[in-house]
């Protein structure tokens, strides 16, 4: 059965089976996407097999404290608070882990956002780490750890599409 491509999360997907292997991004996904994605709050992006979800991503805007951002990324005059986006979930079920799901949904991601900021602007893309396994991952991927918490890590806008381009 062939995987689809990401799509917007609709209450025609399958969720009640997802299991990453992180119980507080099953548990968003089974409980909050949905409604949030409804109510504006998360674009919530999912790769489905015959409707069931198999990897999901969310993504909103945000707004951070300059003082907590990677001094690179703080450079100049910023504005406070510093205009940004947020990837709070990302995620891909165990049992299709490892065949490039994960590095998909982020390209996706990230191609969305350099997108999103070049129409509304955005400084930095920020990302919640779940554990310290995920803040590696993320790491791997050029983003710098905040200031005050290991777990949030930035790059910027700018970087992230230079990047796109040698994905
Ligand atoms: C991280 C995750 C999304 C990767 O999904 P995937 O579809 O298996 O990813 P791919 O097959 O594209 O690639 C595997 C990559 O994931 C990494 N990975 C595998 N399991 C992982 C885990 N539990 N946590 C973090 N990274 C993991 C691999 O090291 C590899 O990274 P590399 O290319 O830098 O070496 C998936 O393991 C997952 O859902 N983990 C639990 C939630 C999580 O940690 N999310 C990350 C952001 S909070």
């Amino acid at each position: 059965m062939a995987l689809s491509a990401p799509e917007p999360l609709a209450v025609t997907h399958n969720v009640s089976e997802f299991s990453c292997g992180k119980p507080t991004l099953d548990h968003w996904l089974t409980t909050r996407a949905l409604s949030n994605q409804q109510k504006g709050f998360t674009a919530v992006l999912v790769v489905h097999e015959a409707g069931r979800v198999v990897g999901y991503y969310g993504l909103a805007p945000t707004a951070i404290v300059p003082a907590i951002l990677p001094r690179s990324i703080r450079t100049g005059q910023p504005p406070d608070p510093v205009p940004c986006l947020l990837l709070g979930q990302l995620a891909t079920d165990e049992a299709w882990a490892g065949q490039g799901i994960g590095t998909g949904l982020v390209k996706h991601a990230l191609q969305r956002c350099v997108q999103a900021a070049g129409l509304i602007g955005g400084r930095a893309l920020m990302v919640n780490a779940v554990d310290e396994e995920a803040a590696e991952f993320w790491r791997r991927r050029g983003f710098i750890p905040s200031k005050d918490d290991t777990l949030v890590l930035f790059r910027s806008i700018a970087d992230i599409a230079a990047s796109l381009a040698n994905f």
